[in-house]
């Protein structure tokens, strides 16, 4: 039999081993998965403290209870290791590794190559890799075909099977999951396409064939660009709406009664999260290699990188109306994480206005019920123990993030002003005289 006959067999009766580089947000949840489908999977990363938590079978992702990983975990179906030789048996193998930014907002490729070349030396003939990492259209064909086929004297397509699949994992959703949502997926050859396809199948309810790996990488991009571009346009319209003294949350609401032709988004204080503020800069990086100006990408991101200054300058302009200045007050702020209901920090922009609020003078405490204290960026915070009573002390409570079991009647009963980035306070703050909303 071929390398790729073999392969399918192992999918089809699940002898397969899986393995899976990098076991953070998008990697723990696709090793559960797997491993929950039946087969016997082994999650790599060199993280110490993830490998022994999870051979203990505790979770450290909010949306993966530690129960499931103990009851794979005494099993036998998951196991993690640091030990990148344990690659060499693994028939399968999804890598999820960041994809950050440099400092220079240049696309951080480091960790793909690092993943790359330490698979490098354990590729076989029949193995399948996909990457599941948000990058640049390219990456697959530019940077894992030469480590891991050219390298090792492999054929792509005939002894090893490479593809492109981007996770869409939404941290905090509960209705769309690793498991339900759709996976795109598109190969360096038709072959590689059918072997990456029957291997998730197994494992996931859709998995959605494209033509080659450069569709699958930039069908996650559009996504991603689409909810950057959208959020800089309702940005956008706050700060126009500000200027005419219209009410933006009205205004949005209206126009999402129409059934058809409109979809909703609501501004905020920019953009957060490891992959909307991220992965367009990968495609607008990519295509000023290629002298062209992604202008939507960088007009987007130039409106939502400044919303945290507006957010201070908003918070300012409302303490002003009550006769305080910014230098000298006292501002609580609600709700750190970059998004609601979850604790994940990176990229939120909770830390531009705290660091903004501070240059301005203010004395900044925060609350958060999922982040217990902050150290990113200079920020070295630790969360308020008693939110009502810091409420009461506070000049200003700034809403970053809404989480949802906060009790907004109680913070308002008990706050002397706030300002709301999110509509969190909904209705309450319609024309309210303590509430200012973005
Ligand atoms: N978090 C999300 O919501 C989300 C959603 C969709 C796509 N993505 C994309 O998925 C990718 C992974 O994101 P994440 O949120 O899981 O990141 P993460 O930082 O939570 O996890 C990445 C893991 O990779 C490990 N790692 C680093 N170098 C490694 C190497 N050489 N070999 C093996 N493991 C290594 C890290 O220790 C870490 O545990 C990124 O490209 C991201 O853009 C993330």
């Amino acid at each position: 039999m071929n390398s790729k006959s073999v392969l399918m067999e192992k999918f089809a009766n699940k002898s397969a081993l899986v393995a899976v580089m990098g076991l953070g947000y998008v990697g723990l949840p696709l090793a559960v998965v797997f491993a929950e489908a039946g087969f016997q999977v082994i999650g790599i990363d060199p993280v110490e403290e993830k490998i022994r938590l999870i051979n203990d079978g505790v979770s450290y992702i909010q949306d993966i209870e530690s129960e499931r990983v103990t009851k794979l975990v005494q099993a036998g179906k998951l196991q993690a290791s640091t030990d990148f030789s344990r690659l060499k048996m693994a028939d399968a193998v999804a890598i999820c590794v960041p994809t950050p930014l440099r400092k220079t907002g240049d696309p951080d490729i480091s960790y793909i190559i690092s993943a790359a070349d330490g698979l490098s030396p354990y590729v076989h003939p029949g193995m399948v890799v996909s990457l599941e990492s948000s990058t640049y259209p390219g990456t697959t064909s530019e940077l894992l075909v030469p480590r891991l086929a050219e390298a090792r004297g492999l054929v792509v397509g005939k002894d090893v099977f490479i593809t492109f699949s981007p996770e869409r994992v939404d941290p905090g959703r509960e209705d769309w999951t690793t498991y339900n949502t759709p996976k795109v997926l598109g190969g360096m050859t038709l072959d590689c396409t059918e072997v990456g396809t029957a291997w998730y199948a197994q494992a996931l309810e859709t998995v959605v064939p494209v033509s080659s790996t450069e569709v699958a990488e930039m069908a996650k991009l559009l996504e991603n660009t689409f909810r950057m571009i959208n959020i800089g346009l309702v940005n956008e319209l706050a700060i126009m709406c500000e200027r005419l003294g219209v009410d933006v949350w009205e205004v949005i609401n209206a126009a999402a009664t129409k059934p058809f032709g409109f979809m909703k988004f609501t501004p905020g204080p920019g953009l957060g999260g490891h992959c909307i503020p991220i992965d367009p800069l990968y495609l607008s990086w990519k295509l000023r290699s290629l002298n062209y100006n992604a202008r939507f990408i960088e007009l987007a991101s130039e409106i939502n990188t400044q919303m945290p200054r507006f957010v201070v300058q908003r918070v300012q302009d409302a303490l002003n109306n009550h006769q305080k200045a910014l230098n000298g007050s006292n501002i609580l702020v609600l709700g750190v994480a970059y998004k609601p209901d979850i604790d994940d920090m990176r990229e939120s922009p909770a830390l531009d206005v705290i660091h903004l609020l501070r240059q301005k003078g203010a004395e900044v405490h925060y609350h958060d019920p999922y982040v217990p204290a902050i150290d990113h960026d200079g920020i070295v915070m630790t969360c308020v123990k008693d939110l009502i009573p810091a409420v009461r002390e506070s000049d200003c409570v700034v809403i970053v993030t809404n989480h949802s079991d906060y009790n907004y009647t109680d913070i308002l009963d008990n706050a002397r002003l706030i300002f709301d980035t999110r509509n969190g306070m909904g209705s309450l703050g319609k024309d309210h005289p303590k509430i200012v909303r973005l």
